[in-house]
């Protein structure tokens, strides 16, 4: 089948987060992280035939998506997984917050690497711990852990490591050998490492996609990974997510802190997760082939217009581009000023930097290249 991603959808009226923050105004939201893409649809095909049955009583995981779910993993990335090690979940960032909860005392420290998706700031906080924040290295234009620092950081109340793989916002994917050396870290001090790769389905150059539990069996035992089909296949607004913890303890201790807060996933969830895993492979290839276009585009342009620095970006259909050069105070303020919507860096601890949300139609790009194109200069 052929799928058309020039396609435009007005998403203006359906109550969009990304879109109600500039409604009734000529701005261009390239700031939340969703794609303005209709969903598959072999996935539309399947949640019509849901909602046709019309009964939408709770839910238990369909045994088909478990079974997929088991078996993609393997295919994919050569986890062997357990059914009973997937814990379900309305989203990744409820499982940052039950990890945070889960593991440790308050008043205990959960350690990040910065620039980071800021929830990974805030779970920490919500229940009395505090951040230690480890600014990521840069080599040349690429940025990795700097795992000295990481290890200097470390104190006797440390016990948890939010990682973002691949990493939102800086596009990396990290290499086996790179997060290696911080797992190893991790073991040394009994750190808990809770491995967010909710984009691990968005790899854009040519490689593979290491999960942090495989880097070997000590490292599993010690690792919770999140995963959800929703920022590949476009259904956040669904809500379907799930941990992965292989260790009965740590899942024991994840359940608990789970328990009467976390509401059940939805119908329409499980039903989009399954066909998205089973049916939507051919699209997500068709996904990232446009995704590469809308990147290469992004770098080529953007490091053209004076005071602008873009980087490579491996994975997610995020660009991190630093405006600190052209010297303003507030630099989404003054894109917005330009049409453009964009999230605020430093709201991930990357001040005067913006981040740009490239999931959308190649046209929406240009025109918002041509808008800050004609601010800066
Ligand atoms: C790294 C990361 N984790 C989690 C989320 C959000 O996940 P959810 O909508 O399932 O809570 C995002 C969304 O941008 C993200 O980039």
């Amino acid at each position: 089948m052929e799928y058309n991603f020039d396609q435009t959808t007005d998403r203006r009226g359906t109550a969009s987060l990304k879109w109600e923050r500039y409604r009734g105004r000529d701005i261009v939201p390239l700031w939340v992280a969703d794609m303005d893409f209709r969903s598959p649809p072999e996935m539309l095909e399947a949640l019509h035939k849901r909602v046709e049955h019309g009964v939408f009583g709770y839910p238990v995981p369909p045994h088909a998506l478990v079974d997929t779910i088991v078996e993609r993993m393997q295919r994919m990335h050569g986890w062997a997984i357990e059914p009973d090690w997937i814990v379900w979940l309305p989203g990744v960032v409820v499982g940052l917050n039950v990890a945070c909860r889960a593991i440790g005392q308050p008043g205990d420290q959960v350690a990040t690497f910065t620039p980071i998706y800021p929830p990974f700031l805030s779970a920490p906080r919500h229940v009395q711990k505090s951040t230690i924040r480890v600014p990521l290295a840069k080599q040349g234009d690429r940025y990795t852990f700097d795992v000295d620092r990481f290890g200097a950081s470390i104190t006797a109340h440390t016990h948890m490591l939010l990682l973002c793989n691949p990493h939102n916002p800086v596009g990396r994917s990290f290499d086996r050998a790179e997060l290696a050396r911080v797992a190893e870290v991790c073991l040394g001090h009994n750190i808990v490492i809770c491995s967010d790769e909710i984009h691990c389905d968005l790899i854009l150059d040519d490689k593979r996609h290491v999960p942090t539990a495989t880097l070997g069996r000590e490292v599993e035992q010690q690792t919770i990974t999140l995963m959800a089909p929703s920022k590949t296949f476009n259904i956040p607004g669904l809500g379907c997510a799930m941990a992965i913890i292989p260790n009965g303890n740590l899942r024991r201790r994840f359940l608990d802190a789970r328990s009467g807060l976390v509401p059940h996933v939805n119908v329409l969830g499980y039903e989009a997760a399954l066909a998205a895993y089973r049916h939507c492979e051919p699209w997500r290839q068709a996904l990232l082939a446009y995704l590469r276009g809308n990147r290469d585009l992004l770098l080529r342009e953007v490091n053209r217009i004076p005071g602008l620095a873009m980087g490579p970006v491996e994975a997610t259909y995020l660009a991190w581009i630093d405006a600190s050069a052209l010297g303003v105070d507030d630099p989404p303020r003054f894109f917005e000023q330009a049409g453009v919507g964009l999230s605020d860096g430093a709201e991930f601890e990357g001040p005067g930097f913006v981040r740009l949300n490239f999931g959308c139609p190649r046209a929406t790009i240009e025109q918002a290249l041509e808008r800050i194109g004609n601010i800066v200069r």
